[in-house]
């Protein structure tokens, strides 16, 4: 055995020697003392790691390879990181990380994980409380909102077709999902072995909102060839545009027809901690599952999501797996959470969530939603009243598509340049086949000067790519 595999006072010092190296990262990323995007040739990182050499020979220094590696990393807590729904890790949440690593009680089974799987039931009950299923409702965390949708589907698969998990599925069923929804629905249902054509989209009006009269169209066609629906997929709220559909309505359709209704909220279920904000959800008691990511909105590190069921009895028995050596009929403490889970061995992934609740109270994610939420809203106002500059619609959550001029590859230019000098991390989005620039306002350090600054450099941007967009 190498001395230092497992030797804590190696353990200690090393800590000791990145406690100043992590905590300049932090401060140095947001006071913007740097670039906020960072893009270099991989070839050119794994030459300055000198990652041949140790790889092959080890005989590393933790705190210079560290020091080399957040080099090239993005700044998530530089208030111009506008860039994609990740969140900005809350300081809390950045020990789940350390202790997961120290700990590694991975939890397909009670007896290899109770703490962890204890603070996971703890929290599907938080999750199930904010949904109003807290008494008839259960659910599983996952490693992400891909995942978290795949359960959610699975589930609704063995509802609808309870033989597919032995004999698979017949092409006879559809998903009735938003036309906007997350590509992740389409993955999913190929995954499934529906097939992505199987998911037929409900048109969305300009915003990206699905439209109620669509769903009855669509729902009467697909009745019409003979489809059985699997579900219908509603956004809560759409990746691109930050809109929420109409949940109430949805799931009163649904209600009418006896069809499963999942809810992707992977990004805006957060909203439901916020008083002012949970109307968008209005609605969401009568869904039947509920897919909602916790490195999004609530200040994780990825990945952690919740896949979340009304009815308690959705999630029993949909994976049904056999591993003697793991499960055994015999009476015994706790609950094995990967019966019920895509995933066998788990990380410890509710501490994060866990510790932001324990140190900043359900209070301090509700003000977390609330600012993001809020500063959305200013920055709309700012942007729509400069001249030159226009934006697609008022916020809903913190998503803000925006456009300077009208011309959409003007506005692909315009991120290319931006990303290319790496000042500003910003996305794009195509919206009914124009482009739009795009915000995702996940730090509560951007402010508007911040904003103000960035509309100053897309001016200029402009002005020097003009004759090509004239
Ligand atoms: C609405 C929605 N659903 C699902 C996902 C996928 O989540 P994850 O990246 O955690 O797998 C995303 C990611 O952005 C999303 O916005």
């Amino acid at each position: 055995m190498h001395s230092l595999s497992y030797n804590p006072d190696y353990f200690q010092k090393t800590l000791t020697e990145l406690v100043p190296v992590l905590s300049h990262y932090l401060k140095s990323s947001s006071h913007s003392e740097q670039k906020v995007l960072i893009q270099k040739p991989i070839a050119n990182i794994l030459a300055e790691l000198d990652f041949s050499r140790l790889i092959s020979e080890g005989g590393g220094s933790l705190p210079e390879i560290i020091t080399t590696l957040l080099g090239h990393c993005n700044h998530m807590l530089d208030p111009r990181y506008i860039g994609h729904q990740v969140a900005v890790p809350m300081m809390p949440a950045i020990f789940a990380d350390l202790v997961n690593g120290v700990s590694n009680n991975a939890m397909p089974v009670y007896e290899m994980g109770p703490a962890a799987t204890a603070v996971e039931r703890g929290l599907i009950s938080w999750f199930l409380g904010k949904t109003g299923w807290q008494t008839t409702g259960d659910g599983v965390l996952t490693h992400g909102g891909s995942l978290a949708n795949q359960t959610c589907l699975l589930a609704a698969r063995a509802h609808a077709l309870p033989q597919a998990w032995e004999k698979g599925v017949d092409g006879s069923a559809v998903i009735l999902a938003s036309a906007a929804c997350h590509y992740s629905i389409a993955k999913m249902a190929a995954i499934l072995g529906l097939g992505t054509a199987q998911v037929i989209p409900v048109s969305v009006d300009e915003v990206f909102r699905m439209r109620r009269e669509a769903l009855t169209e669509t729902y009467a066609a697909q009745k019409a060839a003979g489809k059985k629906i699997m579900a219908v997929v509603a956004n809560a709220c759409v990746t691109a545009t930050g809109v929420y559909d109409p949940i109430r309505d949805i799931a009163e359709f649904c209600r009418e027809h006896n069809l499963w209704l999942h809810i992707d909220g992977a990004h805006g279920a957060s909203a439901l901690v916020s008083q002012k904000y949970r109307h968008f959800l209005d609605g969401i008691e009568l869904a039947d599952s509920l897919t909602w990511d916790t490195h999004k909105m609530l200040g994780t590190s990825a990945l952690c999501g919740a896949a979340l069921f009304r009815r308690k009895k959705c999630l029993d028995g949909t994976f049904r797996q056999q591993g003697t050596y793991l499960f055994t009929d015999q009476q015994k403490e706790g609950v094995d959470i990967s019966e019920r889970t895509v995933e066998c061995t788990k990380s410890m992934m509710g501490l994060k969530l866990f510790f932001n609740l324990a140190v900043l109270g359900e209070a301090g994610l509700a003000t977390h939603v609330d600012t993001l939420y809020n500063n959305t809203r200013l920055f709309y106002t700012f942007i729509n009243e400069r001249p030159g500059f226009s934006c697609l619609c008022p916020p809903e959550a913190n998503v803000l598509c925006f456009r300077y001029g009208v011309n959409s590859a003007l506005q692909d230019s315009l991120r290319q340049e931006l990303v290319a000098e790496g000042d500003f991390y910003i996305t794009r989005a195509t919206i009914h086949g124009e482009s739009y620039l795009r915000l995702s306002v996940m730090n509560p350090l951007t402010a508007e000067q911040h904003i103000s600054k960035l509309c100053d450099r897309l001016e200029q941007l402009a002005g020097h790519l003009k004759t090509e967009f004239k």
